[in-house]
């Protein structure tokens, strides 16, 4: 879908001009790579649960296997896809601007696949682990395992992902709003912007007057805030951009 002159070349502008890019992605970016946005990503076998029964810590205290084998699922399927073009346009934009910055919502690790460094994976990583009680650390957790393992100190091991009721990194977090303060442009990809603490970062930057430009297909709860709605899959109109920039 090509972006209307106007609107992609006033994108292009204020990114040829700008300083401090900040950048929040969420599930949006990475439904061209085939992972289902996670509020779809609950489809056929998955389709009877809602989030906060698979992504909560009382859901894994009440059902370890359960949410075990859903997280598991969704590891699997990030081990058989590439990041898409939208990834690798990011990767690129990072190279094209003084100050740039990548914060994440999504935990599939596509933007580290596709070049980004420095990431800020907000929420966490589905291939990383931790246990449940202590956070120690877990390397090499096989696929497909029924049940949680146990880490040494006896407790069951967990992906180390932010679920709904549970705090999100404090450092990440303060480093994140700390960017989005400093950016003159924000860019906002593939996100419903339904879930705090994150969704508040693009209007941290426009407090502190950054120019806000949106990558989605369909409007958000962010939309009416931002300065600039690019239509359209990240695929499309992030490579757009950048080709704009060259
Ligand atoms: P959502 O599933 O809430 O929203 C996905 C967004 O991507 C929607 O706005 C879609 O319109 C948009 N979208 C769909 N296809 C797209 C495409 N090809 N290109 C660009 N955008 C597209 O996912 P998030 O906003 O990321 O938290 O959800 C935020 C958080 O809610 C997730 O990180 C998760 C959940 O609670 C945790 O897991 C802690």
């Amino acid at each position: 879908m090509k972006q209307t002159g106007a609107a992609l070349g006033l994108a292009v502008e204020w990114l040829k001009n700008c300083k401090s890019l900040f950048v929040l992605t969420g599930a949006g970016v990475s439904k061209e790579s085939g992972i289902p946005t996670f509020r779809d990503a609950l489809e056929g076998l998955w389709a009877n649960y809602n989030p906060e029964q698979l992504a909560t810590p009382e859901g894994f205290r009440k059902n370890p296997s359960l949410v075990w084998q859903w997280y598991d699922s969704r590891r699997q399927k990030v081990k058989d896809v590439v990041p898409n073009p939208g990834h690798f346009a990011l990767a690129e934009l990072q190279k094209m601007v003084p100050e740039f910055f990548l914060c994440t919502q999504n935990v599939d690790g596509l933007h580290i696949r596709a070049g980004s460094s420095d990431v800020v994976e907000i929420h966490g990583s589905i291939s990383r682990f931790k246990c449940f009680d202590n956070g120690h650390v877990q390397t090499e957790v096989p696929y497909d395992l029924k049940d949680p393992p146990l880490c040494e100190c006896g407790s069951l091991v967990r992906p180390d992902v932010v679920w709904f009721n549970e705090p999100m990194p404090e450092k990440l977090l303060k480093q994140s709003f700390t960017a989005a303060e400093k950016a003159d442009v924000a860019l906002v990809v593939g996100t419903s912007g339904l879930v705090y603490p994150a969704a508040s970062l693009p209007f941290h930057a426009k407090q502190s007057g950054a120019k806000i430009i949106e990558v989605n297909p369909n409007r958000t709860e962010l939309t009416d805030s931002c300065d600039l709605f690019l239509a359209g899959p990240s695929g499309e109109v992030l490579p757009q951009l950048v080709e704009g920039l060259k």
